[in-house]
């Protein structure tokens, strides 16, 4: 008798986490109907944003640029690349017309989570300091001419008041960080500042946000590009937008008619967002909720920060309520100590790994298992757990991505370029445009499924018709040499 009622609870058991799984599932579900919610909801906002400052969630911040590089820009220009996980330094060697970018040399590595925290003051010597002896490594006559100054790009991947191209101040931060007294300073004269008190003769010529360097790299290469979305540490998007529609900015005159728009959507909101009480809880306790609303739907649903903490919660309940790991999963309960991002690197720098990730596993999904071991120090899941587990990873990744795909939509919406008919249709002669959206950031880029999830909406969306002029293109380090391209194209040599 007992050891039937043991096989009884276990099965009991079993089927309360099968349960939460498919709780789960129908929370986070985005059929084609809601997704298209979405896009009207962001296309709306986006008109609010433009509209008034403070109009709408999603901020569509100014960046300056009118001008996307061409292909005709000359010369050896510096980049910076700082908010995500990593920060970069770039150099990019730049021939001219025809020649294009002759070469490009990155060196990547982690930002100590004590920076991360610190003051404005150490985190600027300290990417200066990096940056000089990244130059000076460089051994190609960088023995300046006090003159000599040398013109920098500056990717900074946190909402941006712009002043000019090469001034802005921080409205807040994101993703983690949290320097309270570079708050309402000057990014860019910060670290002109550490660059001239560590003598290192640069100036920033451009500042920019991630999603505005890989516009600018992927306008670059084809120039149908029109918008640039970054899925990785956090989530935004910018795109090209006629300057007449940028209303809140009346008699705003550029060369070209446009401007780049940073829309910051990692902001977005829409009651049409499918919602689950894993995300409310999120909400309450993530780091930087002092910072930002307190619903912060698009980032938390989308970015790989807050993935891996959706899956954790999900588990925990599972683990509490039904108890199918059979170690004791103390870890479970710490918030953020599951980043997905983590096997995102071991895929970007070991290319023989790539295929290692919870959605891309082999199959007795031992990743899995080496994953929840070693960051979440349970061990011996059953294969069958496992299994369950990749499942929740899935449910929160295509909802992610699938969201992802509302929001490009909803930009080829508010540019016209989405079919929906419209003076501003972007049809000519009955077909719809060419038009290309580059895509960065490691989520899109390790996640195979995330890749394909966010095509698939996109066509289901769209439709058949459509679908075909519409072009995802990945970007790697476009964010960085981006920020170069442009450095070069608003430089004060030029
Ligand atoms: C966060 C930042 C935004 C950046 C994005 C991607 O949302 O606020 O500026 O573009 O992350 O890195």
């Amino acid at each position: 008798a007992a050891l039937v009622s043991r096989s009884v609870r276990r099965r009991w058991r079993w089927g309360q986490a099968v349960a939460l799984v498919r709780e789960l599932e129908v929370a986070c579900d985005t059929p084609v109907g809601r997704l298209r919610q979405v896009v009207d909801a962001m296309a709306v906002e986006m008109h609010a944003g433009l509209a008034s400052d403070g109009g709408s969630k999603l901020k569509m911040l100014l960046t300056f640029i009118d001008n996307l590089p061409d292909g005709t820009e000359e010369g050896t220009y510096y980049a910076l690349d700082l908010g995500g996980t990593n920060f970069r330094v770039l150099r990019v060697q730049l021939g001219g017309k025809g020649s294009m970018i002759l070469s490009h040399k990155v060196e990547s590595q982690p930002i100590p989570q004590e920076l991360m925290t610190g003051t404005s003051e150490e985190l600027f010597t300290f990417i200066a300091s990096i940056l000089k002896r990244f130059v000076q490594s460089e051994n190609d006559g960088f023995q300046q001419l006090p003159d000599d100054r040398k013109d920098l790009g500056f990717t900074f991947s946190f909402p941006v008041k712009q002043l000019s191209i090469s001034s802005g101040v921080l409205i807040k931060w994101t993703k983690g960080f949290s320097i309270e007294d570079a708050v309402g300073k000057d990014i860019a004269q910060c670290l002109n500042e550490a660059m001239t008190k560590i003598g290192l003769n640069m100036r920033v010529a451009a500042l920019v946000n991630d999603t505005v360097g890989t516009l600018a790299l992927g306008h670059y290469n084809d120039e149908d590009t029109v918008a640039a979305v970054i899925i990785g540490t956090g989530t935004n998007a910018c795109y090209l937008e006629r300057t007449d529609a940028i209303i809140k900015c009346q008699g705003l005159l550029t060369n070209s008619g446009a401007m780049v728009v940073n829309m910051e959507w990692g902001n977005f909101w829409s009651s049409h967002l499918p919602r689950t009480s894993y995300d409310i809880a999120l909400d309450d306790e993530s780091p930087n909720r002092n910072e930002q609303a307190r619903i912060t739907g698009f980032e938390k649903m989308i970015s790989g920060m807050y993935l891996g903490d959706i899956v954790r919660r999900v588990l925990y309940r599972m683990a509490e309520e039904s108890d199918i790991f059979l170690d004791p999963a103390k870890n479970l309960s710490v918030p953020f100590i599951l980043r997905i991002m983590l096997l995102e690197k071991k895929c970007r720098h070991h290319p023989e790994g790539s295929s290692t990730n919870f959605l891309d596993d082999s199959p007795d999904l031992t990743e899995v298992g080496r994953v929840l071991e070693e960051h979440l120090k349970i061990s011996r899941v059953p294969l069958k757990v496992r299994r369950l587990v990749v499942r929740v990873c899935d449910i929160v990744t295509r909802r992610a991505s699938r969201l992802a795909a509302a929001g490009i939509v909803g930009m080829l919406k508010k540019t016209g370029r989405d079919g929906s008919g419209g003076v501003a249709s972007g049809r000519t002669r009955g077909k719809p445009r060419r038009t290309v959206v580059v895509v960065e950031g490691g989520l899109y880029i390790g996640y195979t499924m995330f890749k394909q999830y966010l095509n698939e909406a996109i066509g289901e969306i769209l439709g058949d018709e459509v679908a075909p002029y519409v072009l995802l293109k990945v970007s790697e380090d476009g964010s960085g040499i981006g920020a170069a391209l442009l450095a070069a194209v608003y430089s004060s040599n030029r």
